[in-house]
């Protein structure tokens, strides 16, 4: 099978845009960070990507976070801003834009979207009475609860009693189930298809799209004693990063080839809501959307009172950014639910990168150096499997990520770094440099092909690592599917120590 680069593929890819009333942790970092991946390796294909990612500033939760902290609500939203725009950039997060929800032109279009529902007569007037948890902006009923209490925050939600403007949910839902069950729109994996399709058997009410005692929103079309509900204009944010509303070229080529990327506890809003309000404004429902599981960490829910929140920037600190990368990817598989476990990151740190990876690039250069004078020697082919077996890797991590598999396709290149391994043992290119030059050339050759794939399969995930071992190799660091096989006689570079051994304790 071979790449399939022919088609230029063109992918919107998004993450859920988060709240600002806390600070960024592994739960946020972790969508993010996956979503760059896949849009590294797609941009290296040569698709036409596009990564959106953000923060949700409206509502409650984020008034009351702003108030507890003493600061005007405009002073800190844009103070937590800049805390995940700083914690992207630290963990080298390369997206084409970062919406923000008080953008002057997100909500200029939210109103033009509100206005279009009006037109359609798929907005009434009604009183809301009923249960709301500020921690979730949701809205419950009796049987959601547990104890009483919201099943999330484990808090009783309040109750609110006033006049709303509700979304005639109902006359979509049909539409919505059909696109599931045909699978033209996607929801994965497929526990929560599931999940959603049970939702839509129980009955999905039509439900409050404004809010009247939140002053800290939009102002609702049409009637300033309301403002629109934070989750409405929130969901909104995948088209307005697009322009969609003010006649943007971007939103012609980007909708609907949307990949959503979300945790599984937002489920219920993007793939039910999310599709019926784009249906109801005439606008399609977006392509696909995955939700990952929840984080735990040492086995327990993280959580600021339990003081075991793991905050992305002392893992980069402490690990490198590459590693705090791979270090997160590499602990469960995108979509499960997983443990994060604190105590092993050294020791799978030490196993898989520095004497996995990182030990093999410079056996593997100091042997080149030693033997053929830092050149590349003559590649023979049919002396190992390891050519053919970077084919397969390739391939192999080419499907891993059309199925968002990124666990698996990390799995994929530790393989062919342990099959390399493996060569050099049973080779001995040391003895080879007694009694067999041709062979020995050959085998290095293969070597050094290793290390050429392995730059390219490891670019999205650690992208300053794979461009060391691209530079070493006298690539020119970018990412490409050029043929791998040096020529003979590049001249190769010393790298310096990728992933340094860490001590225990
Ligand atoms: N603002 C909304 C999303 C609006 S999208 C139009 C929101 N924000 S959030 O900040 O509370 O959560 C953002 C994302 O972080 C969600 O996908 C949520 O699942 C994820 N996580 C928060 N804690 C998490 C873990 N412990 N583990 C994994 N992800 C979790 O919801």
């Amino acid at each position: 099978m071979k790449d399939k680069k022919a088609s230029r593929g063109v992918r919107y890819i998004t993450t859920p845009i988060y709240y600002v009333n806390d600070k960024p942790h592994i739960g946020h970092v972790y969508t993010t960070l996956v979503a760059d991946v896949l849009s590294r390796w797609w941009r290296a294909r040569g698709d036409d990507v596009f990564f959106l990612t953000g923060t949700d500033e409206h509502g409650a939760k984020i008034a009351e976070s702003a108030q507890e902290a003493g600061v005007s609500v405009e002073e800190f939203t844009e103070r937590q801003r800049q805390r995940f725009k700083d914690a992207f950039a630290k963990l080298d997060v390369a997206y084409d834009a970062f919406i923000s929800t008080t953008d002057e032109a997100h909500e200029r279009q939210v109103g033009v979207f509100l206005e279009k529902l009006k037109e359609r007569s798929v907005i009434y007037a009604g009183e809301y009475r009923g249960l709301y948890c500020t921690g979730c902006e949701d809205f419950y009923t009796e049987k959601d609860l547990i104890d009483g209490t919201c099943p999330i925050h484990k808090r009783k939600p309040e109750e609110i009693a006033e006049k709303n403007y509700f979304f005639k949910l109902s006359q979509f839902v049909g539409e919505v189930g059909q696109r599931i069950r045909d699978r033209s729109m996607l929801i994965e994996p497929a526990a929560r298809r599931n999940e959603v399709l049970a939702l839509l058997r129980d009955g999905m009410p039509d439900f409050s799209i404004s809010r009247e005692k939140v002053q800290w929103g939009i102002p609702f079309p049409g009637d300033q004693a309301q403002t629109v509900y934070v989750w409405v204009e929130a969901l909104q944010n995948y088209i307005t990063a697009l322009g969609a509303l003010d006649g943007d070229a971007r939103f012609e080529k980007y909708w609907p080839h949307s990949l959503h990327l979300i945790g599984k506890d937002i489920l219920k809003f993007h793939a039910i809501w999310w599709p019926a309000l784009l249906l109801a404004a005439g606008m399609e429902p977006p392509k696909r959307i995955f939700a990952h599981g929840f984080f735990t960490v040492n086995g327990q829910k993280m959580s600021k009172s339990l003081g075991n929140v793991i905050d992305p920037l002392a893992l980069a600190e402490k690990y490198g950014v590459d590693a705090a990368r791979y270090l997160l990817l590499s602990q469960f598989p995108f979509g499960d639910d997983g443990d994060v476990q604190e105590a092993k990151f050294d020791e799978k740190y030490n196993a898989d990168l520095a004497n996995g990876i990182g030990n093999l690039v410079s056996r593997v250069l100091t042997m080149v150096t030693k033997f053929c004078g830092g050149e590349a020697p003559e590649a023979i082919d049919g002396v190992t499997d390891l050519p053919k077996r970077c084919t397969e890797t390739r391939d192999a991590v080419s499907a891993a990520f059309e199925a968002l598999r990124l666990y698996e396709a990390l799995g994929e290149i530790r393989a062919l770094a342990t099959a390399a391994d493996e060569t050099v043992d049973r080779e001995k290119p040391w003895e080879l440099a007694k009694n067999d030059a041709t062979r020995l050339s050959a085998v290095l050759a293969d070597l050094l092909t290793v290390l050429a794939e392995l730059s390219v399969l490891l670019a999205p995930f650690m992208p300053e690592a794979a461009k060391k071992i691209a530079v070493a190799l006298g690539r020119d660091g970018t990412v490409g599917d050029g043929a791998l096989r040096l020529p003979k006689g590049r001249a190769l570079h010393a790298v310096p120590s990728l992933f340094p051994r860490r001590q225990k304790g």
